[in-house]
């Protein structure tokens, strides 16, 4: 089987580093033009020089805040207005760590801002022309806390279940225009994100950090935390035609992580 995106356009999030970066990489490396999004205007220029082009891709990048939503959707409204995009990836950074108790009613909405709005924003606008075009692929990037939430991490488990909801309602309402959307329940992943959660974490304990990362791999049936690579492979697929009847799903990749079905 091959997956061909040649000709296809995608736009990436937080794609300077971690699961972004691998998703944008398998994209281009299948033929997708991507434009990347983050904060760090040194990482995107390198990365955009390092993407494959031999299939005429052409990358760029867009330097945004997800945590300044006026900002973002300032800059995403004068980047729609000149482009379009075939393939969506919703992806941004994690809202912060932190149990039920500590977390007050204003965190959960700057949590909804980050992850929730930003989403719903950047997905109206690229479906003005997925919809014209008849074709089109949204893939969230969510967490497997969605089934089965994750101590310390009450922000995220809450508000990523709203968003894999709306992504499966969306999913309802765009079949006609054979659009799919589909989220993706992430396990653990070899990155940034989550070399500092266990940094936080061995510091609370008092204990050596490669303690607390032989305990996360030793929960995963696979005993071994997931290659971002492995995440871009999911997701080119799911981008691809040969994904077309794949709709309104929530995919896990965890290495068998999850205990429920
Ligand atoms: N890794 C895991 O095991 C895991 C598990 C479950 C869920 N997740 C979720 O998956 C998503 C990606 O995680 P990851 O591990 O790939 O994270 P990561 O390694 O920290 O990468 C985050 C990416 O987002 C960009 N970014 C961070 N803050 C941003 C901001 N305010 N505005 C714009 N861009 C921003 C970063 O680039 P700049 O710093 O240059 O902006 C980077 O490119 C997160 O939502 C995370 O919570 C990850």
């Amino acid at each position: 089987m091959e997956i061909s995106l040649v000709g296809k356009k995608a736009l990436v999030g937080g794609s300077s580093g971690g699961i972004g970066k691998a998703i944008a990489i398998q994209l281009a490396e299948c033929g997708a033009s991507v434009t990347l999004m983050s904060r760090s205007l040194e990482k995107l220029k390198a990365i955009v020089a390092s993407l494959p082009t031999n299939l005429g891709q052409q990358h760029g990048f867009l330097q945004v805040d997800f945590n300044d939503f006026r900002g973002y959707q300032e800059i995403l409204h004068n980047f729609f207005k000149d482009n379009q995009i075939d393939i969506l990836v919703n992806n941004t950074q994690g809202p912060s760590a932190g149990n039920a108790l500590e977390k007050k009613v204003g965190d959960y909405q700057e949590a909804f801002d980050l992850l929730f709005k930003t989403t719903v924003i950047t997905t109206e606008l690229a479906l003005k022309n997925m919809i014209s075009n008849n074709w089109g692929r949204i893939i969230n990037v969510a967490s497997v806390s969605v089934k089965e939430p994750l101590s310390y991490l009450a922000l995220s488990n809450s508000i990523r279940a709203a968003v894999v909801t709306w992504g499966k309602s969306l999913a309802t309402d765009v079949g006609k225009h054979k659009i799919t959307v589909n989220s993706v329940l992430t396990g653990y992943f070899d990155t940034d994100r989550i070399a500092q959660l266990n940094t936080k974490k061995a510091e609370q304990l008092g204990i050596d950090v490669s303690k607390v990362r032989a305990d996360m791999e030793s929960r995963v049936p696979l005993k071994r935390i997931g290659n971002p690579k492995e995440y871009g492979y999911l997701a080119a697929f799911l981008a691809s035609d040969k994904a077309a009847y794949i709709t309104g799903t929530q995919i896990p990749i965890d290495g068998g992580l999850l205990k429920s079905l």
